[in-house]
């Protein structure tokens, strides 16, 4: 039986029998981690290369400070178990491996195998496996505290992570799945289970969660988006129709403009139109959308302004803005202004800007310009221009 059992250890293990005639005990793992209350199984693989009569296997315990304990052993196929320990561990020889049913944290410590074979001689060979038993992880639960929220560059946000049950927890935050390090506004608690930020910002708005672990499981928390204030910030006026420059609409004759305000900001803003008008301002709208007849735009370069407010953080901003009504006309120098039956129409102050070359706009073949010899009337020098009429109000010099 021993010379079967050898050639069964020798096709399992060739690379042990590969380094040497001798005898060679080898485990996979030199720490195991176990789950209280389950079995765990210590494997074991030994081989050798000579006859043998007895193959005799031994299981020893040891804790810091404490004698190693005898736990079982065998001679050939029979189990010699110390009584007080036999419903816990098992043995199978010519199986050297061991299995702890169940596990407690009294049995973690480290586990000593030892093999002797009796032959021509006597060969020994021995391994310590270390043995860790632990609590699964349970879900972590984390809480943000102000659970209000926090106004940016003025409060801070607390971050706990609570976990029931499991041991020897690490914890580790992560931010949109990706770890956080500490930084000037992120610190940890010593064992990392809270995460301070210091002040809020917007940057700190994201998907926060806490992942607990030990050497025997692992659990992230649901993810928490905690709540900061902030705002307003980049704020703007666009329009649907008029076409923006700088700071200035220049809008289509006979058409209402609709206006939209908006900024970036936690909790939204509020927004107010103020018009700016012969010395005076006033509140003409709330929210985020102003409405203009154009014709209104016309009577006089009209002035506003959209103020927008975080009624939490405090802040506000606003931009101001200017309405000029456009006419876009095709001429050709010298300038007369061609498609304008009533001349008081026409009054006001021209700007002309050079409008790129806009195919869709049909060229007027020009009929005042001297067309000379040899050049075709497509060929003049004729320019579509941009043209906007500033009606001029009374003069009303602002110190803004
Ligand atoms: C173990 O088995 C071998 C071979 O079968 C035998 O010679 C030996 O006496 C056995 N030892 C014991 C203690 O039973
Ligand atoms: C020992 O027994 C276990 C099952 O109890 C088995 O998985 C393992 O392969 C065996 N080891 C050897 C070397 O036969
Ligand atoms: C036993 O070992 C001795 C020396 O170690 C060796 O001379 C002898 O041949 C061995 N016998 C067998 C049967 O292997
Ligand atoms: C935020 O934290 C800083 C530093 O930890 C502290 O000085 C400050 O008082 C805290 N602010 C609030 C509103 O708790
Ligand atoms: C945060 O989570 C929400 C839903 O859970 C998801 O829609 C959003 O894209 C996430 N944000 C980031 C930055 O991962
Ligand atoms: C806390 O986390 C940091 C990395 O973020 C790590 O270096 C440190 O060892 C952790 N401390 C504990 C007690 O787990
Ligand atoms: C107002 O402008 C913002 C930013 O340009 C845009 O996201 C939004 O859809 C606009 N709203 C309307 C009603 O045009
Ligand atoms: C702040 O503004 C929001 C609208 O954005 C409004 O619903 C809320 O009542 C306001 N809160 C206070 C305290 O004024
Ligand atoms: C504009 O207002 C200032 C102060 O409110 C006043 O002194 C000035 O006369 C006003 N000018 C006009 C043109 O109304």
């Amino acid at each position: 039986r021993c010379l079967m059992w050898l050639r069964v250890f020798t096709v399992f293990l060739p690379f042990v029998v590969g380094a040497g005639l001798g005898l060679k005990v080898t485990v996979p793992s030199h720490t195991v981690h176990g789950v209280r209350g389950q079995a765990l199984y210590l494997p074991v693989n030994y081989g050798f290369h000579t006859p043998a009569s007895d193959i005799q296997i031994i299981w020893l315990f040891e804790r810091p400070h404490t004698m190693p304990k005898y736990l079982l052993g065998s001679v050939n196929e029979s189990v010699v178990p110390d009584l007080e320990y036999q419903h816990k561990f098992t043995m199978m020889p010519p199986n050297a491996s061991l299995l702890i049913n169940p596990l407690q944290f009294t049995d973690e410590g480290n586990y000593i195998v030892k093999v002797n074979i009796q032959g021509n001689g006597t060969l020994s060979s021995s391994q310590k496996i270390q043995v860790t038993v632990d609590d699964p992880v349970t879900k972590p639960v984390v809480q943000a505290h102000p659970a209000s929220g926090a106004v940016e560059y003025v409060g801070n946000m607390t971050l706990t992570c609570q976990v029931e049950g499991g041991t020897r927890l690490v914890y580790q935050w992560l931010k949109n799945g990706k770890p956080v390090h500490i930084s000037s506004t992120y610190s940890f608690s010593p064992l990392n289970n809270t995460l301070w930020i210091a002040p809020v910002t917007k940057e700190d708005i994201g998907n926060y969660s806490c992942l607990a672990k030990n050497p025997v499981s692992e659990m992230e928390s649901d993810i928490i988006m905690p709540t900061i204030y902030y705002g307003p910030y980049g704020l703007q006026v666009n329009s649907d129709k008029g076409l923006k420059v700088g700071e200035v609409f220049t809008v289509d004759l006979g058409e209402a403009v609709l206006f939209n305000c908006s900024a970036d900001s936690y909790p939204p803003n509020t927004y107010s139109w103020i018009q700016k008008s012969d010395n005076t301002t006033y509140v003409i709208k709330h929210g985020p959308h102003l409405e203009v007849a154009s014709e209104k735009v016309a009577q006089k370069t009209a002035d506003y302004m959209c103020c927008a407010y975080n009624n939490i953080t405090g802040r506000r901003d606003e931009t101001r803005f200017t309405t000029k009504i456009m006419v876009l006309l095709s001429i050709c120098l010298p300038f007369p202004i061609a498609g304008h039956e009533d001349a008081l129409d026409d009054f006001g102050i021209y700007e002309f800007v050079a409008f790129p070359d806009v195919p869709s706009v049909p060229r007027m073949s020009s009929r005042t310009a001297p067309a000379s010899d040899g050049v075709s009337g497509q060929d003049l020098h004729c320019t579509i221009y941009e043209v906007i009429q500033h009606i001029p109000a009374q003069q009303q010099d602002d110190p803004e």
